[in-house]
């Protein structure tokens, strides 16, 4: 039985779920010339619904007949393995650290078809060094080359330098605001720190929103 968290599995027919349908497509095509293929989610700050929500987006992803990778690049809390309730011995720190595993990268398959999941792997004490890393880079490409679609996990933009170093490496940013909980400075602060790397922010979702708003999208 898949995790309460993973909507898109539980109850496929909830408006919930038909939001993160509507979401996939305005994320395919957000634009024509500069396709989206890896994409990072984030939020202003802790305890938002990015990892619920890339959860569920990467499901709906792979349902759409889309070969998908979901990446758990929050080296610092990360929970990709908790909702998808699998080991995190190895993953995306391993491919850091071990030659071998970018030829054979530790992606465990999921319950979904074409949905494939690489989890953060062990914490490591520096995580900003290794997302900035050449080495990070390669992992990246290494994973492109074996989706159509890599999303990333990650801490709060305001946490630490870590998501916006991801995002400048991704095609763009995704941004969860949560209801009655985002302070509007905290969201204006993460846009400005995101803009300052130039990275693109392709939109913002609401998350947790009363039932008419919920999962709504907003193109920035
Ligand atoms: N849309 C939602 N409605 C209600 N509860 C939610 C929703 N999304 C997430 N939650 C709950 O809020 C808590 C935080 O969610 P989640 O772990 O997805 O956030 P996060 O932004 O990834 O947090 P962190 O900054 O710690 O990584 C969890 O207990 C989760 O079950
Ligand atoms: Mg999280």
């Amino acid at each position: 039985m898949a995790n309460a968290k993973l909507i898109t599995l539980t109850d496929p027919r909830s408006p919930a779920s038909e939001a993160f349908r509507t979401l996939r497509t305005n994320i395919m095509f957000s634009s024509v010339e500069n396709p989206i293929t890896t994409l990072t989610v984030s939020s202003p700050a802790q305890g938002e619904g990015k990892s619920t929500l890339i959860a569920n987006m990467a499901v709906t992803f792979a349902q759409g007949g889309n070969k998908t990778i979901l990446v758990d690049c929050d080296l610092r809390r990360p929970s990709q393995h908790e909702i998808w309730d699998v080991e995190n011995e190895r993953g995306l720190t391993t491919m850091i650290l071990e030659d071998a595993a970018i030829s054979s990268p530790p992606l465990v398959e999921t319950e979904v078809d074409n949905l494939q999941l690489l989890p953060s792997g062990p914490v490591p004490s520096n995580p900003a060094d290794i997302i900035s890393s050449q080495r990070m880079n390669e992992v990246i490409g290494v994973l492109k080359a074996r989706a159509n679609y890599v999303l990333f996990d990650s801490p709060p933009v305001l946490a630490a330098t870590d998501a916006a170093l991801l995002a400048s490496k991704t095609d763009g940013v995704l941004l969860v605001i949560r209801a009655g909980h985002t302070r509007r400075d905290q969201a204006a602060r993460a846009r400005q720190a995101l803009e300052r790397v130039h990275v693109r922010i392709v939109g913002a979702v609401l998350s947790n929103a009363p039932r008419e708003d919920s999962g709504e999208y907003y193109g920035l």
